[in-house]
């Protein structure tokens, strides 16, 4: 089906009760970026003619803040005025949608959805449905098959009696349906079930019978998780979290104890660098070949380390590029800094980079010493090779030139004595 026939269909417009925060489920953080994130970039991996996002006014404003500033502009964002369910919040798109043509609906809360499995759904002529089977099938719709495997119905949780509680195939919430046969079918929906919600699921049994559409199954079931919980959070970011671990294992990164990384996604590590237990690496730290980090460090965003470069226990980094070889070993604060290649920032040191209303930036050259104990007050610049003394606390705007020594509090060039003073 060529794309300029298929829409791409995302539903967010839930109340997000069930995560008991009073925030938006949507943008809940998964390895470093929203659920919905993770959702929407699988989704636009799909040549499509439309992108549109269900949301409920609850949780509206916050949610088209961050599309905005994540530039995902491209989404239209159709309003569902209350959450009345699933096929309530496909009727409040529909008005956006053609009448004919295939719809790709997925969940905004079903962040492992892979693109590939998604594209499968879309090429299927007829239409398709996606489950899982599962060990554990709680709050997931249960699939219904008549005698020869047909798609017979699909019933939630709150409405199983036992015996289809048992029932271990489940409702991906994914769905490739012809739009002209789902326009037809969602006027004619009821409310009678336990939770008096228009059910999408009920829609798209009746659409797929319809069309003659396939149940396609996963073989990974882990894609479909659904979060509807904080333990389904934890559960899908436990997920994630290994698969992140993965790709920089094949790629050559040692982690001396992969279950106490906490590398989020978009992080990239070159071939050989160590990273040892217990460290957090943030969103968009690029961290070159040959580095050692950890343990116990945090490295947030804006950090860059270059080949060799080694950063040590209890040192937090941000907005941080670290040159070839530099050093900061231990119990460091470096934020808004740049430091020169072979530099060795010593144990305790702080850039004092917030003066309590803006950020301001630290240059240490290359082949500098920085003492233990050291304040750089920035705005402030260490020059090529210069030295700071242990504990001194360098003022901003207090340069210090290229081989330069400064030691005290504040800190001030230190008068070096010759042999023939004495
Ligand atoms: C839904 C399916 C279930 C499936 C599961 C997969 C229905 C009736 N049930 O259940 O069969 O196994 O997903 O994860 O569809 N939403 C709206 N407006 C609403 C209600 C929900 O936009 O009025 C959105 C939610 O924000 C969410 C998605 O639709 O992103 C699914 O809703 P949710 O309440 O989580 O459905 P489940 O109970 O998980
Ligand atoms: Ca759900």
């Amino acid at each position: 089906m060529p794309a300029s026939e298929i829409h791409i269909l995302v539903l967010a417009g839930g109340d997000s009760k069930r995560i008991r925060t009073g925030s938006p489920k949507a943008l809940l953080d998964l390895c470093g970026r929203p659920l919905l994130d993770h959702v929407l970039a699988a989704a636009e991996q799909l040549p499509a003619a439309s992108r549109t996002l269900v949301l409920g006014t609850t949780h509206r404003e916050p949610i088209e803040a961050w599309l905005a500033a994540a530039g995902r502009g491209e989404w239209r964002v159709a309003v569902q005025e209350s959450a009345r369910g699933t096929a309530d919040a496909v009727m409040a798109a529909l008005p956006l949608l053609p009448d004919q043509g295939k719809v790709l609906i997925l969940c905004g809360d079903t962040p492992l959805i892979s693109p590939e499995t998604l594209s499968f759904l879309v090429e299927q002529a007829g239409g398709a449905l996606l489950t899982a089977e599962v060990a554990d099938p709680t709050g997931y719709g249960r699939i219904l098959r008549d005698e020869e495997g047909g798609l017979a119905g699909i019933v939630e949780q709150a409405d199983c009696d036992e015996e289809r509680e048992a029932i271990q195939e489940v409702n991906a919430g994914v769905y490739a349906l012809d739009l002209g046969a789902l326009r037809r079918v969602v006027t004619g929906l009821g409310r009678d079930n336990a939770q008096g919600e228009l059910y999408l699921t009920d829609a798209a049994v009746e659409v797929l019978q319809e069309t003659e559409g396939v149940i396609a199954t996963l073989v990974e079931a882990d894609e479909m998780m659904g979060v509807n919980t904080l333990a389904d959070l934890a559960d899908a970011s436990a997920v994630k979290r290994a698969e992140i671990l993965d790709h920089h294992l094949s790629n050559g990164v040692i982690f001396d104890d992969p279950g106490s990384a906490y590398v989020e996604d978009g992080v990239e590590i070159g071939p050989g660098t160590r990273v040892m237990p217990f460290c957090v690496l943030r969103r968009g730290v690029r961290i070159g070949a040959g580095c050692a980090v950890g343990p116990f460090a945090h490295l947030r965003p804006g950090t860059v380390l270059a080949d060799g470069a080694e950063v040590g226990n209890f040192v937090e980094t941000k907005n941080a590029e670290l040159g070839e070889r530099a050093k900061a070993k231990h119990l460091s604060y470096l934020g808004d800094v740049t430091v020169g290649a072979r530099a060795n920032v010593g144990c305790g040191t702080i850039t004092a980079n917030y003066d309590g209303k803006r950020k301001h930036r630290t240059v240490i050259g290359e082949r500098a010493f920085i003492g233990s104990g050291t304040v750089l007050v920035a705005p402030v610049k260490i020059g090529a090779g210069a030295m700071t003394a242990a504990g001194a606390v360098v003022l901003r705007g207090r340069d210090v030139p290229e081989g330069g020594v400064v030691a005290g509090v504040p800190a001030r060039p230190l008068e070096t004595k010759h042999a023939s003073d004495a």
